[in-house]
């Protein structure tokens, strides 16, 4: 009788987290407002991303010759067409995939649905997104005004509806697309202090400011795992009705695994913690048995996995590059006062979008993140794109790992 239940009682994530917003009576559905716009985003990427291998054969989800058969008959597709003719935004058919005779990366296309979609949940005030230099303020009018807001749903004229920072990762682990490897999207939310003086400083705050946290792999399964700072929850696509169901209630990652989870190619590079740790799971002098080693290079599936098996997943400091990798470095070259070339380093390990979304759901699912100095969550980034070594995932695990940087310094 209970399976009977379950398959007729569907808890879609909307619902789940309606249900958690009732315990904030004070709360009037904006968040709930901004994650359904997030959710529409991951369903886009997630059905481009089934296409992705078919892409040089039919072109891509929003490529004028597949829209032009069917349009408006797919709901994804007429909710994108409800955003794209909404006043603040350009017409239908989007261009997010076509441009000239060439169909855009994936990741660009990604990251360009995901702006779109936040910026008309009339909820956002600030975006950051790895694909995007500079972080995208909002213009006033779109952070949550009425007169726009009356297009997305019925509110009230008199309430100041709520604004939210998006710290994203539209596509994670872009090197697997070719070859259809898990990939996947990653985002933060944090509460704006004052809408009508939005600044930079309003994204650059500790990860424990953050307010929700989640990520959405496309897998064999298109899951996606949040947090709102009460536990975490996975949710899988139901590709027959479109919805993200509860599937993964209240995830708690084991306190020890069994993997380690680490680009082993860098070893020459670590610094002798790192080094150390590694050298432990193979060789453990403690009679325990040896680690396995998993390591797929998308920093979604491999923290997914971490999750729900234990276990621990490092983005280790390397010689080279002391706070991890660097993707947007300061650095410029100058000649007689002019701006000659920018130094970019492709390095990973982003603490906007990257380590915080993923420290918070480690620690809501009773884990641990560490960046080789402190809690990861404790973090103040200077810039939006800083980055940061981080080590996350079973609470044993984590501590073996801290205690061998206490040890050494
Ligand atoms: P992105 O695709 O967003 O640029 O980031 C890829 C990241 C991350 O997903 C993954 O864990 C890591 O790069 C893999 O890097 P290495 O190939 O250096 O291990
Ligand atoms: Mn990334
Ligand atoms: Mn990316
Ligand atoms: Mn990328």
């Amino acid at each position: 009788h209970a399976a009977e239940a379950q398959r007729t009682d569907l808890m879609t994530i909307t619902r789940h987290v309606l249900n958690e917003q009732g315990r904030h009576p004070e709360s009037r559905g904006d968040f709930t407002i901004l994650l359904s716009h997030i959710v529409l985003g991951c369903k886009f990427v997630a059905s481009a991303v089934n296409k992705a291998g078919l892409a040089k054969l039919i072109g891509l989800a929003g490529d004028t010759n597949v829209q032009a058969s069917n349009p408006i008959s797919d709901p994804l597709y007429s909710t994108l067409l409800f955003l794209h003719t909404n006043p603040c935004d350009g017409g239908w058919p989007p261009r997010v995939a076509v441009q000239g005779e060439e169909q855009k990366k994936l990741d660009v296309l990604s990251n360009e649905v995901f702006v779109k979609a936040l910026v008309s949940s009339g909820r956002t005030c600030v975006l950051v997104s790895e694909e995007n230099e500079e972080a995208i303020i909002v213009d006033a009018p779109l952070r949550g005004n009425h007169e726009f807001d009356k297009i997305m749903v019925t509110v009230s004229s008199h309430q100041k509806l709520h604004g939210y920072c998006v710290c994203f990762d539209p596509l994670d682990g872009s090197s697997n697309i070719d070859c259809g490897v898990s990939i996947g999207t990653i985002f933060g939310i944090y509460m704006i202090k004052d809408k009508d003086n939005v600044t930079l400083d309003d994204v650059l705050q500790p990860g424990t400011d953050m307010l929700a946290a989640g990520y959405c792999m496309y897998g064999s399964s298109c899951t996606l795992v949040l947090s709102t700072g009460n536990g975490v929850n996975g949710f899988t696509l139901d590709p027959s009705l479109g919805e993200f169901i509860l599937t993964h209630p209240n995830i708690k990652i084991p306190n020890r695994g069994k993997i380690y989870s680490v680009n082993e190619g860098n070893a020459k590079n670590w610094d002798a913690p790192t080094a150390k740790f590694v050298e432990k799971c193979k060789f453990p002098q403690d009679g325990s048995p040896s680690k396995s080693l998993r390591y797929i290079g998308s920093m979604v599936a491999d923290v997914h996995r971490t999750l729900l098996y234990g276990g621990i997943f490092l983005y280790p400091a390397d010689q080279k590059s002391p706070n991890g990798k660097l993707r947007y470095a300061d650095a410029t070259l100058n000649c007689k006062g002019r701006v000659i070339a920018e130094v970019r380093y492709m390095w990973h390990g982003s603490v906007l979008y990257e380590v915080f979304p993923m420290s918070f759901l480690m620690e809501q699912a009773g884990g641990q993140a560490f960046t080789g100095k402190q809690r990861a969550l404790e973090l103040v980034p200077r810039k939006i794109h800083d980055r940061s070594p981080i080590f996350l995932g079973s609470y044993d695990d984590v501590e073996d790992i801290k205690a061998l940087y206490a040890s050494e310094s």
